[in-house]
C-alpha cells in the first residue's frame, strides 16, 4: 500500500516565484564582492578551485556540514547522499561547499559521544561563522550529531536545514523483527544466562544489522530526528524515511534546494526554534515514547534559542498525551514499519490538537500545513489516541532527597511491578567496580535490590556515558530475573529498557546526594508520586556529607578538562556555561 509518509514538496511554487536576494545582500558577498586586495584574494582562491566568477559571486553559498567518517556506520551512505544535496543546491541556483565536521559514531566513540556533543556544536557554530556561507545543510543522524549540529546552527544564526540519515532497514530473527540495540541486549541476557547457542549468537552478530542508517528502534537517533522534524528543522516527515530507501535520496535533493530558498527568504533558526516549536517537540517526544536522552538535548537546544526550558516542560507534556507509536524499545515495531504506517506526519496529525500548528518549518510553511491530510495506514503501529500502547505517561520526572534537581525514568520501558518499590541499595562507586563485581556468585543481591552507580555523570565520568542500563547480576539472570531498579547519575541508550532511574542531579561527583548512599540503605521509588528518596534521617546524611570527599578528576588536560570545568548538570542540558543562551557573537572582521 502507498503511504503518505514522505515530505510534501512544494518546490515549484518556490522555484518560480521566489524573491531573490541581490548579490550585495548575501553574506558571502562580504568575502567575494569587495574590490579590495582581500576580496581579490578570496576570488583568486576560488578560481584556483576551478570555479568561474559567476559560480560564486551573487549566488547563495550553501555549506554542507557533513558528519561522515569511515567509522560512523550510521552515516555510511552520506558520500552518496551529499551528491544529491549538492544537486539540489545547484538546481536551486546556489553553490554547494562541503564542510566536514567531527562525526560522533555512537557505538564506537569512547568513553561516550556525549562528551563530544558540545565539541560538535562548537565546531558547527564556528565553521558557519568563520566561512563565507549564506546557509547550511546539516547532515547527521547518529545520536549526538543531531543536537550538536542544531545547537551550533541556532547559535550561528544563518538559515539552516537538517538532513537526517534515516533509520536502517529492519532486521529479522526467529520470524520477528530484530532491532538495533534493543534486541541485541535482550539476546545478550539470554546468552549470559547460557540459553543461546554459540552458532546462533554468531549469526546474530553477523546479520543483525544489514544496511546503513541509524538505529531502527525509537532510540535516541530516531527520537532526536523525529523531534527536530516536529520542531521544524527537517522537511516534515523526512525523519521517518529509511536510509536505504530512494525517498531518502529525494529528501536530500529537496533539502539542498530548500537551503537556497531559505537564504532568499531569510528563514533563520530563530524563526523556527521558538517556544511553540519547542513545546511541539516535547509533546511529540511523549507520544513517541522517545529516548530519555531527549530531555537533556531538548533543554540544551531550546536554551541556545533563549527559551526557558526545564524538566517541568516534560512533566507537564507527559500528563497530556499517551504513547501512540508502537515502536521498540517500548513497543513492538521498528522505524521501517513506522514509515510504512504513515510515519511522523501521520503521528503528528493524530496529536494535532496538542500542537501549535502555526509554528514555522524549514519549508516556509507551518507545521499545520505540512501535516494536514496525513493519515494512519496501520493502526497497530500508529495508534489512535483512544488506544495508546500503555495507559501511563511515557516519561516520569522524579524529585526527592536523592534527586533535588531531578531525575528521569522511561516508564514505558520499565517493569510495572517496580514502579512503586522500596529496597536495599547496592552501591558501586565506579563502572570498573560494577564490572569487577557484578557476576560474583557471593554478591549479596536479590530481586528487591536497588542498584546504584555513581560518579558517572557529566563531571564524574566525565561526559555522562550510557552506563545507566547496568548489567544484571548473573546469579539473578540464571534465576530468571530480568529487571531491577537501577539508579545512576549517567544516561542509558535510547534503545535500552528496564527500570532505570537516570540523570540524577546534582551528580555524585559534584557532591549530589547520590554520593551519600551506602550499601544497605533503603531507597524508595514512587513513579506515580514522582518521588525518589533515600530513607535515611537528615542528621545521618549531614554527618555523611561532612565526611565526604569528592573523587579526583579523570582528565587533567585538553578538551575533557575544559568540558569538566564548564559542563552544566543534566537538568540544565549539559551544555557549556559559556555557550548556553543567546549572547550575540559578531560577524568576523574581513581584512
Ligand atoms: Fe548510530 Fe544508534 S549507533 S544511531
Amino acid at each position: 500500500m502507498l503511504t503518505n509518509a514522505d515530505p510534501v514538496t512544494h518546490h515549484f511554487r518556490f522555484l518560480f516565484a521566489m524573491p531573490k536576494k541581490s548579490p550585495e545582500d548575501l553574506r558571502s558577498f562580504r568575502w567575494f564582492g569587495p574590490d579590495t586586495q582581500r576580496g581579490a584574494t578570496h576570488r583568486q582562491r576560488f578560481h584556483q578551485l576551478g570555479y568561474r566568477r559567476e559560480d560564486f559571486i551573487g549566488k547563495p553559498v550553501i555549506g554542507i556540514l557533513n558528519t561522515w567518517n569511515d567509522i560512523n556506520t550510521c552515516h555510511g551512505h552520506f558520500p552518496e547522499r551529499v551528491k544529491s544535496i549538492r544537486r539540489g543546491v545547484s538546481q536551486a541556483g546556489g553553490l554547494p561547499l562541503e564542510l566536514p565536521a567531527i562525526s560522533l559514531a555512537e557505538v564506537m566513540q569512547k568513553p561516550t559521544t556525549m562528551l563530544y556533543r558540545n565539541l560538535l556544536a562548537m565546531e558547527a557554530e564556528e565553521l558557519i561563522r568563520s566561512y563565507p556561507v549564506d546557509g547550511v545543510v546539516l547532515m547527521g543522524g547518529c545520536d549526538k550529531t543531531t543536537p550538536g549540529l542544531i545547537m551550533g546552527a541556532i547559535s550561528a544564526g544563518i538559515p539552516a536545514i537538517y538532513f537526517p540519515a534515516g533509520p536502517m532497514l529492519a532486521g529479522s530473527y526467529g520470524g520477528r523483527s530484530y532491532g538495533a540495540g534493543t534486541d541485541l541486549r535482550r539476546t545478550w541476557d539470554d546468552r549470559k544466562a547460557g540459553i543461546l547457542p554459540e552458532e546462533e549468537w554468531l549469526r546474530l552478530e553477523r546479520e543483525g544489522l544489514r544496511a546503513p542508517g541509524t538505529c531502527n528502534t525509537m532510540g535516541t537517533a530516531s527520537t532526536m530526528t523525529s523531534l527536530m522534524d516536529a520542531m521544524g528543522f527537517i522537511l516534515t516527515g523526512g525523519s521517518s524515511i529509511p536510509a536505504a530507501f530512494s525517498g531518502n535520496m529525494r529528501l536530500a535533493t529537496s533539502t539542498g534546494e530548500r537551503a537556497v530558498e531559505m537564504v532568499h527568504e531569510d528563514l533563520t533558526p530563530d524563526r523556527i526554534a521558538t517556544r511553540k516549536s519547542y513545546e511541539n517537540a516535547v509533546i511529540t517526544d511523549m507520544a513517541l515514547a522517545g529516548s530519555t536522552n531527549a530531555a537533556i538535548h531538548m533543554i540544551a537546544i531550546a536554551r541556545r534559542a533563549g527559551i526557558d526550558a526545564t524538566l517541568d516542560d516534560f512533566r507537564s507534556a507527559a500528563d497530556k498525551v499517551r504513547v501512540i507509536v508502537n515502536l521498540k524499545p517500548s513497543g513492538e515495531y521498528l522505524m521501517q514499519e513506522f514509515y510504512d504506517a504513515g510515519g511522523l506526519r501521520a503521528a503528528l496529525n493524530e496529536i494535532a490538537d496538542l500542537l501549535h500548528l502555526d509554528a514555522m518549518t524549514v519549508s516556509g510553511r507551518t507545521l499545520g500545513e505540512e501535516i494536514g491530510g496525513a493519515s494512519i495506514v496501520d493502526a497497530d503501529v500508529i495508534r489512535a489516541r483512544s488506544n495508546p500502547i500503555i495507559d501511563r505517561p511515557s516519561l516520569a520526572v522524579l524529585n526527592g532527597n536523592l534527586a533535588p534537581d531531578g531525575a528521569v525514568l522511561k516508564v514505558t520501558a520499565a517493569s510495572e511491578r517496580l514502579l512503586k518499590h522500596e529496597g536495599p541499595a547496592l552501591v558501586f562507586d565506579s563502572i570498573d567496580e560494577l564490572h569487577a563485581n557484578i557476576n560474583r556468585d557471593d554478591l549479596e543481591v536479590d530481586e528487591n535490590t536497588v542498584m546504584v552507580l555513581r560518579n558517572c555523570g557529566p563531571v564524574g565520568a566525565p561526559g555522562m556515558p550510557e552506563w545507566g542500563f547496568m548489567p544484571l547480576p548473573r546469579k539473578l539472570l540464571k534465576k530468571g530475573v530480568r529487571d531491577l531498579v537501577r539508579i545512576s547519575d549517567c544516561r542509558m541508550s535510547g534503545t535500552s529498557y528496564g527500570t532505570c532511574v537516570l540523570h540524577v542531579a546534582p551528580e555524585a561527583a559534584v557532591g549530589g546526594p547520590l554520593a551519600l548512599v551506602r550499601t544497605g540503605d533503603t531507597i524508595r521509588l514512587d513513579v506515580d508520586a514522582g518521588s525518589l528518596d533515600l530513607v535515611v534521617d537528615d542528621d545521618e546524611l549531614e554527618a555523611r556529607r561532612a565526611a565526604l570527599s569528592l573523587p579526583p578528576r579523570v582528565y587533567q588536560r585538553g578538551y575533557a578538562a575544559l568540558y569538566v570545568d564548564h559542563v552544566l548538570q543534566a537538568n540544565d542540558g549539559c551544555d557549556f556555561d559559556f555557550l548556553a543562551g543567546t549572547a550575540p557573537t559578531g560577524e568576523p572582521k574581513i581584512f
